[in-house]
C-alpha cells in the first residue's frame, strides 16, 4: 500500500513536471506580428532550422557578424530586394537600408525587422512569407543590419559577389 501510493505520487509528480516542460517550450516563442497589421505572423509549414528557432525565442539573429552568413545574405539580397532598395541598399523605389533612418522604428531591433520582411509594409513591400524560407530572410538580415554595425563585412559579401558573378 504504502508503496502503491509513493508510486502514484512519483506518476504524478512525472506527469507535471513533464507537461510544465513542454507548456515552458510552447510559450517561449516571442510574439511576432504584422508591421502593418499587427496581426499575429503564423509560421505553419515553415523549416525550422537551430537558427530560427533560436530566433524565434530570443529576437535575435543568430547570422549577425558571421561574415559567411552575410555573404550568402546578400545572394538573397541581390536576387529578391536590390531591384527595389537598390543594389548597395542605398535606396530606390523603395527606402535606402543601409541608413539608420527607418520608417518603422521596430526595424532598429531584429524581431522588427523579420516582422516587416515577412509580413510586408505598405504598398509595394509585399511579403516575403511564401517567397523566402525564414532561414533566408535571418540571412538577408544579417547583410542589412551589417551596415549599421559592420559595414566593411557587409561591404565584404558584396565584393565576394561581384568577383562571383561578374
Ligand atoms: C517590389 C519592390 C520591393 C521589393 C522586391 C522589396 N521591397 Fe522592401 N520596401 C519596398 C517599399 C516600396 C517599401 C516602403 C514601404 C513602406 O514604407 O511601408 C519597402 C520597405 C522595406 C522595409 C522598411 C524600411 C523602413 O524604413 O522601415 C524593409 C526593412 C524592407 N523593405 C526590406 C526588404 C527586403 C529585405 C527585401 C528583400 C527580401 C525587400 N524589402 C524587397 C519595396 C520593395
Amino acid at each position: 500500500m504504502q508503496l502503491f501510493r509513493k508510486l502514484i505520487i512519483a506518476g504524478s509528480l512525472g506527469v507535471l513536471l513533464s507537461s510544465g516542460l513542454v507548456l515552458t517550450t510552447a510559450h517561449a516563442d516571442l510574439d511576432f506580428r504584422g508591421t502593418i497589421s499587427g496581426d499575429p505572423l503564423d509560421f505553419t509549414g515553415e523549416t525550422e532550422t537551430p537558427q530560427f528557432k533560436e530566433f524565434k525565442n530570443t529576437g535575435v539573429n543568430p547570422y549577425n557578424g558571421d561574415q559567411e552568413a552575410m555573404n550568402k545574405g546578400y545572394v538573397i539580397f541581390a536576387t529578391a530586394c536590390s531591384g527595389c532598395h537598390g543594389h548597395l541598399a542605398e535606396g530606390k523605389l523603395g527606402p535606402a537600408l543601409s541608413d539608420d533612418y527607418w520608417t518603422y522604428p521596430g526595424n532598429r531591433q531584429d524581431k522588427g525587422l523579420f516582422e516587416t520582411i515577412y509580413g510586408g509594409a505598405d504598398g509595394q513591400m509585399g511579403p516575403q512569407q511564401g517567397l523566402l524560407e525564414p532561414d533566408e530572410i535571418l540571412h538577408v538580415m544579417s547583410w542589412v543590419r551589417g551596415w549599421q554595425t559592420e559595414p566593411a563585412k557587409t561591404k565584404k559579401a558584396v565584393e565576394a559577389y561581384e568577383k562571383r558573378n561578374g
